[in-house]
């Protein structure tokens, strides 16, 4: 399968030079920016394609990786070009291929998404810890297949994934990945009001935090979990409810917490937590 890439971003260069050392045959790039495409033609071994219909006549696979406002108008510029037979793939975890590709089965062309739940910050060096990323891919059955082997060719590991739960997978991502920012940034900031720097305070959590996330990785949810939820102390809890300076933070605490006791009647089924959920709804 030869692959040409449109846009020559992060992900682009990223994911071409893994293809490339791995033994896969890039035709290469086009992007926006001509000396973008021929730096990533450059990196990877590969062509600087000055108009894009060369490219897709060139490439078996076309990887759509420009980002994701873009994906659907830079398809809708090659449903004119003779794309039967080849395989349009965009990288976003935010839209299935049929979202991103509407009508494609008009084309004669194969759709899908294929998205690396990996944060990819530099086109230069991230293909190096490519290894370490899960993908997951959807798109049109008939040649599903050839997208996984594709995949695991390469030893990259992935899983397939109903369209219909794209959203639902990736408000997961965003869940484990940018929502415990929200919940550090608050921790920050209840630590400036007991009079610590910003620096000082994430200074101060660091191995908090770095160990809570190992305990989670290496012993699971309810495996990790310490604290006053699962010690259901009622009146720690009490306390810290009374200490927010505002009802968003106390509503975020509530929330979190009382998710929390689920994981905490996973852990210790024999405890009784009917106390600690009436003062969390309270
Ligand atoms: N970065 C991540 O962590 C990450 C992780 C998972 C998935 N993704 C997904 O990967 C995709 C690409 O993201 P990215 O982070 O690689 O973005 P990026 O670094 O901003 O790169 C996007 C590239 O697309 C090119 N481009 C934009 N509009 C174009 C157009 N109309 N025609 C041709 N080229 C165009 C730009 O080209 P020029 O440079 O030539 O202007 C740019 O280099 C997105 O769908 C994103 O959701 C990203």
């Amino acid at each position: 399968m030869k692959i040409g890439f449109i846009g020559a971003g992060k992900v682009g260069f990223t994911l071409g030079k893994y293809f490339a050392e791995h033994g896969i045959t890039l035709t290469g790039y086009y992007s926006r920016q001509r000396e973008h495409a021929a730096q990533a033609a450059q990196f990877t071994g590969s062509n600087c394609y000055e108009d894009v219909d060369r490219l897709v006549k060139d490439s078996d696979a076309i990887f759509v990786t420009v980002v994701d406002g873009q994906i659907t108008q830079v398809y809708e510029t090659i449903i004119n070009l003779d794309i039967s037979d080849k395989y349009i793939c965009h990288c976003s975890g935010a839209m299935t291929a049929r979202e991103a590709f509407p009508d494609i089965s008009q084309t004669g062309a194969y759709g899908y998404s294929i998205h690396p739940l990996f944060p990819v910050s530099d086109k230069f060096t991230t293909y190096q810890k490519l290894a370490d990323a899960f993908f997951c891919i959807e798109g049109d059955g008939k040649h599903l297949q050839e997208m996984e082997d594709l995949l695991k060719n390469v030893g990259l590991r992935y899983r397939v994934i109903d369209g219909a739960v794209k959203t639902k997978y990736h408000a997961a991502a965003s869940v484990s990945s940018n929502l415990v920012i929200a919940l550090i940034d608050e921790a920050v900031k209840l630590l400036g009001e007991c009079g610590f720097e910003d620096g000082e305070a994430l200074e101060a959590l660091t191995p908090l935090i770095r160990s809570n996330i190992d305990n989670v990785l290496s012993a699971g949810c309810a495996g990790a979990l310490t604290g006053p939820v699962e010690r259901n102390d009622v009146g720690t809890v009490g306390k810290h409810l009374q200490c927010f300076e505002t009802d968003r933070e106390r509503d975020l605490y509530k929330s979190c917490a009382t998710s929390l006791i689920g994981v905490a009647r996973e852990k210790n089924p024999d405890r009784d937590y009917t106390d600690m959920a009436k003062i969390l709804q309270g």
